[in-house]
């Protein structure tokens, strides 16, 4: 059965303090709150807080993700943070291509797919991002720039490795704006992904893949885009760095 996951992404913000205040917060509500065995919640930290967050955390109810990792295995890559060296923390997942990565920090296809291998390697499951810019989905061609970036990604990754990847969907056009996809327009990118995903490995990989919906995702909007049958929860900025906004959205799935 696939699982269903909330998973944050601090991205750049919080000091060490500020972010062991939050992931607190967090770990005294789960700590009363029934969750079921096939939903998860995540934060995805800066590196300087990933020691901290796995401290602080009960990790069997809160897991905790990097927002990257390098794409080379180790030495002379002066400033880079290797998948093993994140592996050591206890951290267990890594988002991997998120847009902003790929826009201002050259993340291309190539170097995707390398970062992906190091996670496997590693045994760090990456949650894999996809998602197309404004001008892309005006033009028409979102169904083609989320399959390509995909195939791309996922060229040499086997069907073993793939089942411990996370896809989430972000539209560029949604993260951080305050304009949501619509529950409909988000279904219909995640059951064209899981489509995909049939024919890049088998039906059975497609049922149990988590697909997240990531884009201006909130207490508010979670719950409609959640009950999409193909919406298997979602990867949240902005709402992520307030415990009860976060609260409420682990709460809508
Ligand atoms: P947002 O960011 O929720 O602030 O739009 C989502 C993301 O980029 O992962």
């Amino acid at each position: 059965m696939r699982k269903k996951i909330v998973a944050g992404n601090w991205k750049m913000n919080t000091l060490v303090g500020q972010g062991k205040v939050l992931a607190e917060e967090l770990n005294a509500f789960m700590k009363t709150y029934e969750m079921p065995d096939n939903k998860t919640v995540i934060i995805g930290t800066p590196f300087t807080h990933l020691s901290t967050c796995v401290n602080v955390v009960d990790t069997n109810r809160i897991h905790v993700a990097a927002q990257n990792c390098s794409q080379f295995e180790k030495g002379a890559y002066t400033g880079e943070v290797s998948a093993s060296m994140i592996r050591d923390l206890g951290v267990e997942y890594t988002i991997i291509g998120h847009s902003e990565r790929r826009q201002y920090f050259g993340d291309t296809d190539e170097v995707i797919a390398a970062k992906l291998d190091q996670c496997y390697v590693n045994g760090l499951a990456p949650i894999l991002c996809c998602g197309e810019k404004l001008e892309e989905r005006e033009a028409g061609r979102h169904f083609e720039v989320i399959e390509s970036q995909l195939r791309n990604a996922l060229k040499n990754v086997s069907a073993e490795n793939f089942c411990k990847t996370i896809i989430a969907y972000e539209p560029v056009w949604a993260i951080g704006t305050g304009k949501t996809a619509t529950p409909e327009q988000a279904e219909e990118i995640h059951a064209f992904i899981r489509g995909l995903i049939a024919k890049l490995y088998d039906t059975n990989a497609a049922n149990d893949t988590t697909i997240l919906y990531g884009g201006s995702v909130n207490a508010g909007n979670a719950a409609n885009l959640f009950a999409q049958p193909d919406i298997d929860g979602g990867l949240v900025g902005g709402a992520s760095l307030k415990a009860n906004d976060f609260i409420s959205i682990i709460k809508a799935i």
